[in-house]
């Protein structure tokens, strides 16, 4: 079992949307995913619902789109580890929640300076847990080219100092947003892969980039 935790301690930077899409990825390859949604908001569990589903706490069900939800607001609970080959946490921003988890792979969207600025205390712990750690820069078209090309730097030099860092992006200033077309998004479990626009070439190819980084086939 692999898993990924999706975190940053900032709201709003993609989170649940990649956590959706790698796991509609995954499983349209053939892997047992496990999406947990830690995020109260339930995003992810709605779309994999079809986006009408009334949740409640610890629910537990299968997506028309191949993969087991759980709905698990702030608590990771244990899991059986022969029962999946990927486990997708979708976490919220609170710092509190990190020690919960223990993932092979960090995935953290940063989509400005305030993401990085808030979510920095945090990226020592995470290096720490001797897991992989994936910075994606998303969303950054609302941000100016010249603040995008420092945070660049920044997360490069990052992942430069520790070997297990890596930093994903395209090329400045769309740098590596996994979208930039709203109605792939509207709502995004319509159309969770979508060919054709830039963006959605690009989400797959993050979402290759995370299968290769935690040895699963894509
Ligand atoms: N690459 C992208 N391009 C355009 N819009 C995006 C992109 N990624 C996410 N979004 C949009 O940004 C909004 C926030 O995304 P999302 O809900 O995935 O963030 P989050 O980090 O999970 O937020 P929260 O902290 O509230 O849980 C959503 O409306 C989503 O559709
Ligand atoms: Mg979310």
């Amino acid at each position: 079992m692999k898993t990924v935790a999706t975190y940053s301690r900032k709201g709003g930077t993609g989170k649940s949307t990649i956590s959706f899409i790698l796991a509609c990825f995954a499983s349209a390859a053939g892997h047992r995913v496990l999406l947990v949604a830690m995020d109260p908001q339930g995003d992810g569990p709605r779309w994999a619902s079809g986006g009408d589903r009334k949740l409640m706490e610890g629910d537990y069900f299968e997506s028309p789109l191949g993969f087991t939800v759980l709905f698990s607001p702030r608590y990771m609970p244990e899991l059986d580890t022969t029962d999946w080959d990927l486990v997708v946490i979708d976490m919220p921003p609170e710092v509190e929640t990190v020690s919960q988890v223990n993932p092979n792979l960090w995935l953290t969207p940063l989509d400005g300076r305030d993401a990085v600025l808030d979510t920095m205390p945090v990226i020592p712990q995470m290096i720490a847990s001797g897991a992989q750690v994936l910075f994606v820069m998303n969303k950054v078209d609302t941000a100016g080219k010249r603040v995008m090309e420092t945070l660049h730097e920044g997360m490069e030099s990052i992942s430069e100092r520790h070997e297990q860092v890596f930093f994903w992006s395209d090329e400045l200033p769309v740098a590596g947003s996994i979208a930039r077309v709203p109605s792939y998004f509207q709502p995004p479990w319509k159309v969770p892969f979508g060919k054709g626009t830039k963006g959605a070439n690009s989400s797959l190819d993050l979402c290759t980039s995370v299968m290769g980084m935690l040895e699963l086939r894509s």
